[in-house]
């Protein structure tokens, strides 16, 4: 059946924000299968925020609780019940610097997706742009998969590859990754809406609920 209301998407971030602005820049345009329905950060004073409101977006800050990684347990109850709320169909995370697990999980299997700033499986956790650089590798890029219990191990939904030049610092190489993930996320999204993606050799689509 053919899919008609826009996907409704949740955007988690705990940071500068600039994948959620070039998403936000796609979904303005006419005929993009998507919307944010809401934003929702961890850190109080993120950029994320203020560039989500500046566009008309809603934006909340929720507690992570006590942990430094992830949410503890209400927190992870809060996040799913402002999702829900929002009735969210697909929860993206753009820069959110928390692990998620368990419950939030089964609350939207294979509806949450990531950003990583590396080729995955090569470099996941933390800074994978100075990984790569202080690896050697020629050729690096950004990779957006579907969030398992694992950290950055889901399954492959996209990726975009980005040179490594012979005069990189770690921030020039950040820069043009993060460059390449401003232009695959939101096209990433638009292909899982109308469901023109191959996860794992099958044709992956997700539907407005
Ligand atoms: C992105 O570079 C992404 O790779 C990583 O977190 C960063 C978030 O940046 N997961 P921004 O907040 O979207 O600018």
């Amino acid at each position: 059946m053919e899919q008609t209301s826009k996907l409704r998407l949740g955007i988690l971030g705990s940071g500068k924000g600039s994948n959620m602005a070039a998403i936000a820049d796609a979904c303005a345009v006419a005929g993009y299968p998507a919307e944010i329905a809401v934003v929702v950060s961890d850190v109080p004073g993120a950029g994320i925020l203020d560039k989500a409101r500046e566009r008309g977006i809603r934006a909340e800050v929720l507690p992570p609780g006590r942990f430094r990684t992830k949410l503890d347990d209400a927190a992870e109850r809060a996040y799913i019940g402002a999702l829900q709320e929002a009735r969210v169909d697909l929860v993206v995370l753009a820069g959110f610097m928390r692990i998620l697990k368990g419950d939030f999980l089964l609350a939207y299997p294979e509806r949450v997706i990531n950003i990583h700033p590396s080729l995955l499986p090569s470099f996941p956790g933390l800074e994978a742009w100075r990984q790569a650089l202080d690896y050697g590798v020629k050729v690096t890029g950004c990779t957006v998969h579907l969030v398992d219990q694992g950290v950055d191990t889901g399954p492959i939904l996209a990726q975009a590859t980005v040179r490594i030049l012979e005069d990189d610092t770690a921030e020039s190489l950040h820069e043009r990754i993060q460059q390449a993930e401003r232009v695959l996320y939101p096209q990433t999204i638009e292909s899982l809406a109308r469901g023109t993606l191959k996860v794992a050799g099958r044709k992956s689509r997700i539907i407005a609920r």
